[in-house]
């Protein structure tokens, strides 16, 4: 069976002619990688934040896996006519979400969501005015429905656009038939929303709640939008589950997870390397850039330990980014996403037969073009010593989407027991929310201080602005 591969020839080399890592060094950090992969091996059936390990099975009677009751093989059948009944009844569908609850689905449906589709997707994550304007103006809200997904049941920006919308289409159709349009996706246990949909009568949709945010994309978060968008999530899930049992490989050297931990963790800890360059050449994959950033860095920056992910897409970064990433700082460790097979072909055609200046692009193809570039550019920063590796990906299908969320998901708690932080929580995004909260006028003594602590940088004196 196909699988994704790592290509790892441009990482290793001469320390004196790059940031390049030796086959000693990486061989050095596999004792240590290889107990952490054991010891979570032990630990993914008790814990809860390795449960994000079990959700390909879960929707499987056959698997018999029981980490989440029976809860997940109902929910399978709920999203599968969900989606059904979504797709025939209405023009567009807007997933209301954001941060680790958005970004999986979101990825998903720019990689594969059929663009012959008729239902039209949205995916709103910010809280722009100008961006919910639009699909306002785009949308017939009597025509769309709505998915709110939000574990704590608590995200301001999630609620607030849920909010919005909610109130658009109470002004266009009669009450009762409000709660047609809407699934909610949260935590069934606890929080506002599990409350609202009690009251309100909403379809509630579990989402389990040891199942945290940006490990979620296999949860019934991404797999509604995904199944609405025309992808087989069936398919899905069996790319998870066969990379999940392929990277369960003990030997080091076979296990592309493990080898692609060493590299993140030499290259940060021991190469002076602090930034991580995510270059998919394919627009398709240029979202997966944005979901694993979010994961590399809310799960491990902490503690003053971490890498800065970057999001970059090829061919066209080329031209922008490439100048520095080659002869700027060296300070960065390069993971190309490729693909061997585009979906489509397309020839260049000889346009110009005159021209015997563009003869060698005649025969060629946009596919073979993109190949080469991302090939030339791995060659090319590697003689510059930036180290890179390559996920090679056989095709762009629901397969391999699998594949490729199991592999770099599975990575995380890796590094975080190598980083010794708590991979699972991100507890330096909580300040922030607490200020806009308090801003936003919400009652309690927490908030009241912190409106005084603003006074402070509202008075002029005390600001520098030109
Ligand atoms: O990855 C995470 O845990 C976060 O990015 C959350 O997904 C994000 O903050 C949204 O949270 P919630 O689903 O509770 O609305």
């Amino acid at each position: 069976m196909e699988r994704i591969r790592l290509d790892f020839t441009h990482v290793i080399g001469d320390s004196e002619n790059g940031k390049f890592l030796s086959m000693e060094e990486i061989g050095q950090l596999g004792d240590t990688i290889c107990s952490a992969h054991e010891e979570l091996k032990k630990e993914r059936l008790k814990k809860d934040e390795l449960s994000f390990l079990s959700l390909p099975i879960a929707y499987n009677k056959k698997y018999g896996n029981t980490i989440f009751g029976d809860t997940l093989w109902n929910t399978k059948t709920v999203i599968d006519q969900k989606a059904e009944q979504i797709k025939s009844r209405f023009s567009d569908y807007v997933q209301i979400a954001i941060g680790g609850s958005a970004l999986g689905a979101t990825a998903l449906v720019n990689a594969l969501g059929e663009p012959q589709r008729k239902i039209r997707i949205h995916t709103p994550d910010n809280v722009d005015p100008e961006w919910i304007g639009e699909i306002l103006d785009t949308i017939q809200t009597e025509k769309t429905f709505f998915n709110i997904i939000s574990k704590s049941g608590g995200t301001v920006e999630t609620l607030s656009n849920f909010f919005v919308f909610y109130d658009e289409l109470r002004k266009k159709i009669p009450a009762e038939q409000l709660k047609d349009h809407f699934t909610i996706m949260t935590n069934p246990e606890k929080g506002p929303l599990a409350e609202l949909c009690r009251e309100e009568g909403f379809t509630l949709i579990p989402i389990p709640n040891s199942v945290h945010g940006r490990f979620s994309v296999l949860s019934p978060g991404g797999l509604l939008t995904a199944a609405v968008s025309g992808i087989d999530i069936d398919e899905l899930l069996d790319g998870a589950r066969v990379m999940d049992e392929f990277t369960e490989e003990s030997e080091f050297w076979k296990n592309p997870m493990l080898l692609y931990a060493a590299f993140h963790y030499i290259a940060n800890t021991r190469k002076d390397i602090d930034t991580l360059i995510l270059l998919p050449y394919s627009q398709k994959l240029r979202t997966i850039a944005d979901w694993y950033s979010q994961l590399v860095a809310e799960s491990l920056g902490k503690d003053g330990k971490g890498i800065t992910p970057v999001k970059a897409l090829g061919a066209t970064d080329q031209h922008s980014q490439l100048q520095l990433y080659n002869e700027g700082p060296m300070n960065k460790f390069v993971t190309f996403f490729s693909v061997e097979k585009y979906r489509r072909r397309i020839e260049i055609p000889n346009a110009f037969p005159s021209r015997k200046d563009y003869q060698y692009l005649w025969g060629n193809s946009l596919n073979n073009l993109l190949g080469s570039e991302q090939r030339a550019t791995a060659i090319s920063l590697y003689n510059h010593g930036v180290p890179n590796c390559t996920l090679r990906m056989p095709e762009i299908t629901p397969f391999y989407m699998g594949q490729l969320f199991m592999l770099l998901e599975k990575v995380i708690p890796i590094l975080g027991k190598l980083y010794n932080v708590n991979a699972f929580d991100q507890p330096g995004v909580e300040e922030s929310k607490e200020y806009a909260r308090a801003m936003l006028g919400k009652e309690g003594k927490v908030y009241e201080e912190k409106r005084k602590e603003m006074e402070f940088y509202s008075k002029p004196a005390n600001c520098k602005v030109v």
